[in-house]
């Protein structure tokens, strides 16, 4: 399958930033780990971070041109008051997943609400870098 993995502002600072919520593997770690458990399985990923709300619409808008089959996002902050990043997930038919390392639920109030998630197919919370993995066996469609 040909996948998209999309990261959004600040998760390139995973590893340096408050370690105690997201743990200390990098950016690098979690590419890596995606981009090995992506080939070992036969599947095609692609993996972009921006910082910026457009970037990440701009790949979304590809993804409805290129071919892909399945999106996994963490939205990072814009998760919570994205009407743009929305309403581009949900331009494109294309299955997506959402997911957060922490669980948001545990967090702050302003961290409850996702604008996202509802146009999404689903959501993983709150199991580390984990999560990216089960999110794209949810997109392959591996038996569980
Ligand atoms: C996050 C949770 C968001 O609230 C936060 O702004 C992030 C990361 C997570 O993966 O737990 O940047 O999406």
């Amino acid at each position: 399958m040909k996948l998209l993995l999309l990261n959004g502002p600040n998760l390139n600072f995973l590893g340096i930033r408050e370690k105690g919520v997201y743990g200390t593997e990098d950016y690098g770690y979690l590419v890596r780990m995606m981009k090995e458990k992506a080939e070992r399985e036969g599947h095609e990923l692609d993996i972009y971070q921006s910082n910026y709300e457009g970037g990440l619409i701009d790949k979304i808008q590809e993804a409805y041109y290129n071919g892909t089959e399945g999106i996994i996002i963490n939205p990072g902050a814009f998760t919570h008051y994205s009407y743009a990043l929305r309403d581009a997930l949900s331009s494109v038919e294309i299955p997506k997943v959402e997911v957060h390392i922490s669980n948001v639920h545990k967090r702050e109030e302003f961290r409850h609400t996702s604008v996202t998630a509802p146009v999404c197919d689903g959501q993983v919370l709150g199991l580390g870098l984990k999560g990216y993995a089960l999110a794209m066996d949810y997109l392959t469609g591996c038996q569980l």
